[in-house]
């Protein structure tokens, strides 16, 4: 075989293989050996010191033209290895923005807490301070500072839990009114606060009654508190939670820590004041408890009756979400059913 032939033939075979790579560094491995130093072409042009002078440079540009082909052709198949792994590599991370995402599920408070929170953003708006106390009481606060001595029979209006003798789970939020009292200097202007919190009776469970349940307690005491000032309070507290249209009742009651004492009512949001079964037939709801301070609860906290007094008021937190979202059973809240919280989940 000539050396042309020779030469030919390699250009054949290395073309080839070059087309039949499939891997980049294998090409290269081809490149290496085919155009390299001690490559198949410098072997055959090795063979040139053979030939005529005439011959010699023919061959040689001819195995120079065979490179240079050879060259070309490695670089298109590297061109098409990388442009074929680009693609690879494209196809296998392609992100479909279309796709649906996954949906996260949003916690959301308790309606109770949601309540609360109303309720506290409301009245903090008009100067109150939020106060917490204890869930455990002592008798002192829970009865005695209220005006309710031992064996007082008012006792008996709240069966109470007992830890100790002295000791008892609370059974209103009044307790803080005392506590506030005993604390308060009037140095540092008039008391405004609320209280809202878990309370505890000695009752039983039933759709209207828990044996622990929410209230919230609401105490202003300064010089030249009258009623007005508590009606006017109240109203403005029961248009915010029920709205504009429900009318106010004022009824007569008695609470020791209070004098005088009233009940407060709605005009039944149901009928309207027409009277239905959610009213029982009287076209009113009673919401809550509330009176001007009684004098001896003022001493008992030391302050002084002849020239300071207001009002206080205790609402009941469940009652108050049972009337406003129409839940007619007090245990759906303590339940923790997600599929009756989740009713209130709020938007945003
Ligand atoms: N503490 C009373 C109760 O639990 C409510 C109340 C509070 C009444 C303040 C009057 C004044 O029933």
């Amino acid at each position: 075989m000539s050396l042309k032939e020779q030469l030919e033939n390699l250009r054949q075979t290395s073309l080839q293989e070059i087309q039949k790579v499939v891997d980049l560094d294998a090409l290269n491995q081809i490149r290496v050996e085919v155009l390299g130093k001690k490559g198949p072409i410098t072997e055959v042009l090795r063979g040139m010191r053979n030939l005529s002078n005439e011959e010699r440079p023919k061959v040689g540009a001819f195995a120079n033209e065979i490179k240079s082909d050879l060259a070309e052709a490695i670089e298109t198949r590297k061109a098409e290895l990388e442009a074929k792994k680009a693609a690879a590599q494209l196809a296998h991370e392609t992100l479909d923005v279309t796709l649906p995402g996954q949906s996260i599920k949003k916690g959301t408070p308790h309606v109770l807490t949601q309540v609360i929170d109303d309720l506290e953003d409301l009245f903090v708006g008009m100067g109150y301070q939020v106060v917490a106390g204890y869930e455990v009481e002592d008798e002192r606060h829970n009865f005695e500072m209220l005006n309710m001595p031992a064996n007082h029979p008012a006792r008996d209006m709240q069966d109470t839990f007992y830890i100790t003798n002295d000791l008892l789970m609370r059974t209103h939020m009044s307790p803080n009114e005392a506590r506030d009292l005993e604390n308060h200097d009037f140095k540092n202007g008039p008391i405004k606060m609320i209280s809202p919190g878990r309370v505890y009776r000695r009752d039983t469970d039933d759709a209207t009654h828990s044996h622990q349940f929410y209230q919230m307690e609401g105490q202003v005491i300064d010089k030249n508190i009258t009623m007005a000032d508590l009606k006017g309070t109240l109203e403005y507290t029961i248009h915010h939670i029920f709205g504009e249209d429900r009318d106010l009742r004022f009824r007569p009651s008695y609470f020791p820590f209070t004098e005088p004492s009233v009940e407060v009512d709605i005009s039944c949001f149901r009928c309207d004041g027409k009277g239905c079964n959610v009213c029982k037939q009287t076209g009113w709801i009673e919401v809550l408890g509330a009176g001007m301070t009684h004098p001896n609860v003022l001493k008992a906290g030391g302050v002084d009756a002849d020239v300071y007094g207001g009002f206080a008021f205790g609402l009941g937190i469940d009652r108050f979400a049972m009337l406003k979202y129409g839940v007619d059973d007090i245990r759906n809240f303590y339940l923790n059913d997600v599929r009756f919280l989740n009713q209130f989940t709020q938007e945003g």
